[in-house]
This record gives structure tokens, sequence and C-alpha cells, in this order.
């Protein structure tokens, strides 16, 4: 498959570069700067930014491979100086930073600026930059503390950028993306319908006729893969789900019956509440939650397969930002991965062979699938939810008595939104629960009772966030019918605070 290799030097914008590959219709893979793979189908580079400098001996730096294939490179940030360096150009380091919105000037008529004005806004995150450029080399761009803020080789169609292309707050970068594309001669035609090919030649080739056995969340991922495996499998394929006893109102019972209802999928549920909830009794610590749910998981999960017969495969959910994430390298930090994966551990303990068929897809990628393959947009347009599930929402102790009040202000929170056309506006919303002691007056009587709050987020990578402007007569709405109808609840509060600061999720 022809795609653009992104070279990752630890930017944490590397993801998002690949993610704009594939939205313009271009198959891209992320790799470490120290493990490049395979080139021969490598149409050009994109050397990612990252945390360090690159006229310093031993950092990060491009491999002589990359050079050899004498394909078009585009160096962004770090990848630009790095290039520039290599090449015999000169970097230094004054000292300043420069962060945020910048002007360029775009001096030359570069074919990487082609349908570009002559200004633009660019964003900026820098300390060392380009002082002086090697042989062969021109500036095609300057803004006011950068004199080379972009620049070209044309002849061995190297490009370089002091900012971030990638990001949104860059005026034109999608744009010069595509300008980049064009230079490499990649086709734009990465669709669905080659991914669900790709996903059907691997399953006829490596689980032929072998039984498959699924964890089924509920979220996105998972529910999709079990449609597409469904589809290719048939009755080879088991899904099993455990209801931990902290999914949301009705949710179990919702997506079994959506499942057989839309696809015809039978989904072995499995009811563990009473089990999850003795063992996160008296826990406070939110990490302490997540372990112990994650791993009461692993056993719930080994114990129902045992019943089993014949299995051979794990099939997971797994997509591209966790495989970047748990990637890493040597230089560029190490990166773990994030105690969200909470099957993480089970391939091994059950000694099966692992079937990540996303593990190249990004979620809006796995949504598209799903659209492609009929399933209906209350499942690929879901909300996220975390594997822990209400136990993060609970601030401290979870029982079953704030579960059951969590789990119907959220339910009134959502509902109320799907009703007034708001869901889909918003990319993640959710209720939880305070549980300190506000007071509040019932008829007569001062009441001192637990707060739930909303937040809901707009975002595109979960990375950074912004709270939805949600009407206030909305808020007020749903802020009414929740302490009207739930008991001992005596006040709802909406959270505005931006990620960062903040996370998405509570604890
Ligand atoms: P934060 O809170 O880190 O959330 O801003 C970013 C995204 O990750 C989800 N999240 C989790 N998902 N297990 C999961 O499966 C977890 O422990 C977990 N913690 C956060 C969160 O819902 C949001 O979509």
């Amino acid at each position: 498959m022809e795609k653009i290799l992104v070279i990752d030097f630890g930017s944490q914008y590397t993801q998002l570069i690949a993610r704009r590959l594939r939205e313009l219709s271009v198959y891209s893979e992320v790799c470490p700067w120290d493990e490049i793979p395979d080139l021969s189908e490598v149409k050009g580079f994109i050397l990612s930014g990252g945390p360090e400098s690159s006229n310093i001996e031993g950092n990060p730096s491009i491999d002589q491979h990359i050079f050899d294939t004498k394909k078009p490179i585009l160096g962004i940030c770090y990848g630009m100086q790095v290039l520039a360096y290599q090449e015999e150009g000169r970097i230094i380091n004054e000292g300043k930073r420069e962060f945020g919105y910048a002007k360029i000037d775009i001096k030359q008529d570069s074919i990487l600026f082609k349908n570009l004005d002559k200004s633009s806004d660019v964003w900026m995150s820098h300390g060392d930059k380009v002082e002086s450029l090697p042989d062969g080399y021109k500036i095609t761009a300057v803004s006011n503390n950068s004199p080379v803020a972009a620049y070209e080789n044309i002849v061995k169609k190297y490009f370089g950028l002091q900012f971030h292309p990638e990001v949104t707050h860059t005026e034109s970068g999608i744009t010069i993306i595509k300008n980049f594309l064009e230079i490499c001669d990649i086709k734009q035609n990465w669709s669905s319908y080659d991914i669900l090919q790709q996903i059907n030649a691997l399953i006829k080739t490596e689980v032929k006729d072998e039984e498959v056995l699924l964890a089924l969340s509920g979220g996105v991922d998972s529910t999709v893969l079990a449609a597409v495996l469904h589809k290719s499998l048939g009755n080879k394929l088991t899904c099993v789900m455990v209801d931990h006893g902290l999914l949301r109102k009705d949710e179990a019972l919702n997506v079994v019956n959506n499942l057989k209802e839309k696809i015809g999928l039978s989904v072995n549920l499995v009811n563990a509440q009473d089990t999850f909830l003795s063992k996160l009794k008296g826990i406070k610590d939110p990490e302490v939650k997540r372990k112990i749910i994650g791993n009461t998981f692993i056993e719930v999960f080994e114990s129902e397969s045992k019943k089993l017969n014949d299995i051979n495969w794990l099939a997971q959910g797994t997509i591209y930002p966790d495989v970047i994430e748990s990637a890493g390298n040597s230089k560029t930090k190490a990166k773990v991965i994030k105690s969200h994966h909470n099957v993480g551990g089970l391939p091994e303990r059950m000694q099966l062979k692992l079937l990540e068929p996303f593990r190249m897809l990004f979620k809006d990628e796995v949504r598209k699938l799903g659209k492609t393959i009929g399933l209906p947009t209350e499942i690929v347009e879901r909300h996220p939810f975390p594997g822990p599930g209400l136990g993060i929402r609970i601030i401290g102790e979870v029982n079953k008595d704030r579960l059951d009040k969590l789990r119907e202000a959220d339910h009134i929170f959502l509902s109320e939104l799907k009703k007034q056309n708001l869901y889909y506006s918003a990319s993640q919303a959710y209720a939880f629960y305070l549980p300190v002691k506000s007071v509040g007056v019932v008829g007569d009587n001062r009441i001192y009772a637990d707060v739930i709050g909303l937040r809901s987020v707009n975002t595109t990578d979960f990375m950074t966030a912004r709270a939805t402007a949600l009407p206030h007569n909305f808020v007020e709405y749903v802020s009414t019918r929740i302490v009207n109808e739930i008991d001992g609840i005596s006040r709802v509060v909406y959270d505005i605070t931006s990620k960062p600061p903040a996370t998405i999720e509570w604890e």
C-alpha cells in the first residue's frame, strides 16, 4: 500500500499529522525515528517536531535510509531543523521561545505554498531556529522571529516549515499538506472500502476458520469491530459483554438488543455487578479504582471464556492512537500505555492469539467504517465512554446508591441533549457525582445533600478540549429535572473548565 511515513521525533502533534493525511484520504503510518521499517512503498516522508535540539551529538536524527530513497521530505519544526542540520546548515538556540500565533510572509512562489496568500497566520512552538541554510536551499517564508520560517531544496524536493501546518490554528495548513501530497505524487483514494477489504483479507489469511472471542464494551470501537467480524466470521465469533454495574442506565441491554436487531449478532451478557461492587467497597483513590476494575474485568472475562470451547483468538478494538502512544522510542521519552486499556494483559494470560484489525485506524475512520457497513448513527456516533465507566465519575467511594442516582442524572442529561438536538454537536457529555454535602431548601426544611455535575466538551482529538457552550435555559432545565426527580441531590453544577488545565474526566 502506497503511504506517507511520518517520522516521530517526540512531538505532541505527531498523531495529528497522520490524522490530517488520513483525512485527505492518504494512507499514512507513524514510526519512531530510530525504528525505520521497510520503505519500499513510501512515497514521501514527514518529519515531526520534537523536544530536543538537533545540533547536539546523539540527539534524534534522520536515518540514512530515508535519504537513500530520494523521496520528498517535509520537515516540521524539529524535523525542519534536523533536516537542515544533517544537510550541513546551522541551527542556533538564542534562549528565546516563539510560541503561539505568528504571521509569515511568503517570499517565493514555492510549490509547497501553491494557492496560499502572500501572508498567512501560522502556529509556532519552538526554541531553536535555522540560522543558515545548506547549499542548494533557499528561504521561502519569513516571520518576525524566524528569518527562516520555511525553506526548500527544489532539486531534492526537501521542504522545511518552522511552524505547524497540522494544527488547525495554522490557517492554510491543510493546503500546504495537500501541496506536499501532490509533490509526492500519491493518490488521495484511501477509503473505508479499502479498509474493509484489508481487514477481510487479514481475517481470511490469519484467522481462517478458527474461533474468535471478543470483549464487547458497547463503545464505538468494539461495537464496529463486532459487526465487521460478524459479517466475515459468522458464528465463529463469540461476543462477551461484562456488565460491571458501572454502565449507564439500561446500557448493557440496549447494546445487546441493538446488535441483535440491527445485525443479528447475539452477545453473551455476563452480570458481574455484585463482584465489582464488593471489590470497590471503601476504595477512594481513582488509580486504585481503575486497577481494581481492570483486574476484575480480566478475572470475570477469563472465567467466562473458560466455559467456551476451542477459542484461538482474542479480538480487541485497539485503535492507532493507542498503538502510537504505547510505542515510544529510545530517545524521545518513554510513553506508557494508559491504564485505560482494561483488557490489556488478557491475551497473554489466556494464551490466545491477538486479533486487532483496527490497530492502524483513527477513531473517525472506525466511525466511517461503521457507517459503510450499515450501522446506525446512534451506534457509530456515540460519545466515548471510559472503560471504568461510572466508577471514575463518582468522586471517592463507589456504592449502589450513588451509582443509581448518577445513572438517573446522566440519563436525564443525555436524553435531553438528544431530544433537543444537542447531543451530536458535543464530543463527550456526561454527569458526575460529587459526594459533598451542600445545603438546599426543600419546603420549609434545610437539607444537606450531594451534588451532580454536568460536563460536556468539544474536541477533535481528546487531548485538548473546551466546554460546550450549552444554552443557559437548557442547563437550567436539566438541573431542575435532576433536583426534582432524584432524591438526595441538592444542586447541579456545570463544569466550564478547558483541557488543559483540567482533564475531561473528573478522576
Ligand atoms: P481525560 O480525562 O484524560 O480523558 O481528559 C480523555 C479521554 O479518555 C477517556 N478516559 C478513559 N477511557 N479508561 C478509558 O477507557 C480510563 O480510565 C479513562 N480515563 C479517561 C475520557 O472519557 C476521554 O474520552
